[in-house]
């Protein structure tokens, strides 16, 4: 089988070429060989390579800096999975693309479920529910999978972070009414994997680990668990105060309210996700073994 991985550098494709190697043959181009701006220039990499499944995990994930840049937030999230959902549907592929929790306007303290109404507050959140909507209405075969607060032992993320800071700092300030499930890279593409071999219904799923924290809660799980783990940390955890939203403006809005129902992913795959704690402290593990190598 030819799989397309689009995003290989990014947190979720690095995890998702490990985890669906055993499938088939990847081709996996970098920003170099593909600019993924360049609509014409993605289909003749279609057309020469047809692939019969296709992994997105690229996307414009510069939340703030979207609200300035909206037109190539709109290409990379609406108009790229517009293009390979029509691709896959009239090459009879597959599709497996990525959302976020940014879709949902983010009021209340319950979890959305799938069905829930979508209102996003920001570009970023705009351009990746017209990615969603677009995917939906090709018709193809795909799975869209909402995820939240995503972080890995690589890359750009709020864990690597506070990691930094916590290094050199002995207090920090971090927003604790914002509530979500941090959620691994790794944890989404093993998913992903047994979600298409187990060939579950097409649709949108929502893919987070259980349980919910603040920013506030995962920094100071981060830096309990570092030093547990016996690090040395300039920080203790009870240095780490709250503050609202309303005291760290940032350009684009974000929902206070990030919960996601996981019943309709975990009955379709008939499997609990685990906790969000347990698999921060395999991720930190990873980032510990990465730093000590
Ligand atoms: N990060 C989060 O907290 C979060 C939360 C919810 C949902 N999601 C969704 O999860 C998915 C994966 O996110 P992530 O955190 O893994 O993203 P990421 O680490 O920011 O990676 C984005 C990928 O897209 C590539 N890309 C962007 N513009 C490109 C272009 N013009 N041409 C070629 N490649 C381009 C990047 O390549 P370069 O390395 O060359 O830039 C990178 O490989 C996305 O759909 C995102 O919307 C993320």
């Amino acid at each position: 089988m030819k799989i397309l991985l689009l995003g290989q550098t990014g947190q979720v494709g690095f995890e998702l070429k490990r985890v669906f190697s055993p499938l088939g043959n990847i081709v996996a181009p970098t920003r170099d060989q593909l600019d993924l701006l360049n609509k014409q220039a993605v289909a003749d990499y279609l057309s020469e390579h047809k692939p019969s499944l296709i992994l997105n995990a690229a996307a414009y994930t510069a939340v703030d800096k979207a609200e300035s840049e909206h037109e190539l937030a709109s290409r990379l999230n609406g108009g790229l999975p517009q293009q390979l959902a029509d691709y896959a549907k009239q090459a009879n592929a597959s599709l497996i693309h990525y959302s976020s929790d940014y879709v949902y306007p983010g009021q209340g303290d319950q979890p959305f479920d799938e069905s829930a109404p979508t209102g996003p507050l920001s570009v970023y959140g705009k351009t990746k529910l017209e990615g969603d909507d677009a995917v939906t209405a090709s018709g193809c075969q795909h799975w869209i999978f909402r995820t939240s607060w995503v972080y890995s032992a690589r890359g750009h993320n709020f864990m690597r972070t506070m990691l930094r800071l916590g290094k050199d700092k002995t207090e920090l300030k971090v927003v604790a009414d914002q509530i979500g499930a941090p959620t691994p890279a790794r944890l989404i593409a093993q998913v992903s994997l047994l979600a298409y071999l187990r060939d579950i219904p097409a649709g949108t799923y929502h893919l987070a680990p259980r349980g919910k924290t603040s920013w506030q809660g995962f920094a100071k799980a981060i830096f309990s668990l570092y030093r547990t783990m016996g690090h040395p940390l300039a920080i203790e955890s009870e240095a780490v105060h709250a503050i609202p939203t309303a005291d760290y403006p940032t350009p684009a809005k974000r929902p206070l309210n990030s919960r996601l129902a996981l019943t309709k992913l975990e009955a379709a795959l008939d499997i609990a996700l685990p906790q969000w704690e347990s698999q921060l402290e395999q991720t930190l593990e990873e980032s510990i073994d990465r730093e000590t190598a």
